[in-house]
């Protein structure tokens, strides 16, 4: 048990108690939480910085109106229904297509009027919310994904997790949805985390259920080696979230849509810790990096979110991997 506490501490792994006691309470101002724990807020918010989010078609907050859902769903093709309020992918649904009065899920399984009905009314009551209260209903526009994940994931929306510190784009991984995640990027639902280099942008190995995994269980394709398209983009969307919130250690999801580019999704004040596992590299020592030389620097200063991110770059790049053929580095 001590020699293990001793590695993970030499990697530089930031653990449960370390991330609540020295990072979420010291640099998370709670009374900024309703900002990110509510995704109506935190659209608002998105757009009045310029931040670009899936469009909101509307939003609903009494039981007369989920009565009527199917009246208002009607001018949409194609659509995604969630909680305000929801995590861990709870409670979402996301509709390809109405056929004949039922509602085509991306798995292919139809929903009816009436389960849409039932459905919507328990998001109002709070069913699937963070601490149970009432809530509101979010029909949100769809994201297409981009076809360039067609190798890796497997129906609906990977998304991308970027950890930021400060301002500091500091760890990313690539969230894939599985057969078992119904098409969800979220890690408990059965996605698949790759760890994602911050300097190139290019996919790393992954972790399903926290172990180690090199392809996808549902395609048997490779996950490593892939350059995620718009990686400056991604960086510049996350790296901007700090100014937007001002919380300064913060998860940021962002999707590709394949007309719109990235959208940011969500933001969450707790991160969970995987993403550790997926890059093979400690958080802990990335923070105290930050933390030495900008947050107990002398002059404190945090810089601009684009010198932040060349600094994220160059800083936190992963290790080159050899080369098994060549024996190259
Ligand atoms: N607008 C959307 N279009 C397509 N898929 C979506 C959309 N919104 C959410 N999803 C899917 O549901 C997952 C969870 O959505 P998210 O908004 O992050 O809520 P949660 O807080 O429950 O994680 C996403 O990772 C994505 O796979
Ligand atoms: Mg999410």
């Amino acid at each position: 048990m001590w020699s293990r506490l001793q590695k993970l501490r030499r990697n530089g792994v930031l653990t449960i108690n370390n991330r609540n006691a020295n990072y979420i309470l010291r640099y998370n101002d709670r009374k900024k939480y309703p900002l990110v724990d509510d995704k109506l807020k935190t659209k608002q918010l998105a757009i009045e910085h310029d931040v670009s989010v899936p469009g909101l078609l509307t939003h609903l907050d009494s039981e007369s109106a989920a009565k009527d859902i199917t009246k208002v769903l009607d001018p949409f093709p194609d659509f995604v229904v969630k909680p305000a309020q929801g995590a861990g992918g709870d409670g979402i649904l996301v509709i390809q297509a109405s056929h004949n009065g039922r509602y085509i899920k991306t798995s292919g399984q139809a929903v009816t009027a009436k389960e849409m009905e039932h459905h919507c009314s328990n998001i109002l009551a709070g069913l699937f919310s963070l601490g149970g209260h009432r809530d509101v209903i979010l029909v949100e526009e769809r994201i297409r994904p981009s076809h360039v994940f067609d190798q890796i994931a497997y129906q609906g929306v990977p998304d991308v997790r970027v950890i930021v510190f400060c301002g500091f784009p500091v760890m990313a991984m690539l969230r894939l949805p599985t057969r078992q995640s119904q098409g969800k990027a979220n890690l408990h639902q059965g996605a698949i985390g790759a760890g994602l280099d911050i300097s190139t942008g290019h996919t790393l190995q992954g972790v399903w259920f926290n172990e180690i995994t090199l392809s996808h269980p549902d395609t048997g394709n490779q996950l490593s080696g892939l350059p995620m398209p718009f990686w400056d983009d991604i960086l510049d969307l996350s790296a901007r979230c700090y100014e937007m919130t001002d919380l300064g250690y913060l998860g940021v999801d962002i999707v590709i849509d394949d007309t719109r580019g990235p959208l940011m999704l969500e933001l969450n004040a707790r991160p969970g810790l995987n993403i550790q596992i997926a890059n093979q590299a400690g958080l802990l020592s990335r923070l105290k990096d930050i933390e030495d030389n900008f947050i107990y620097a002398k002059n404190r200063k945090i810089p601009e979110p684009a010198d932040r991110i060349d600094y994220a770059r160059n800083r936190f790049a992963a290790p080159q991997v050899a080369n098994l053929e060549t024996g190259a580095a």
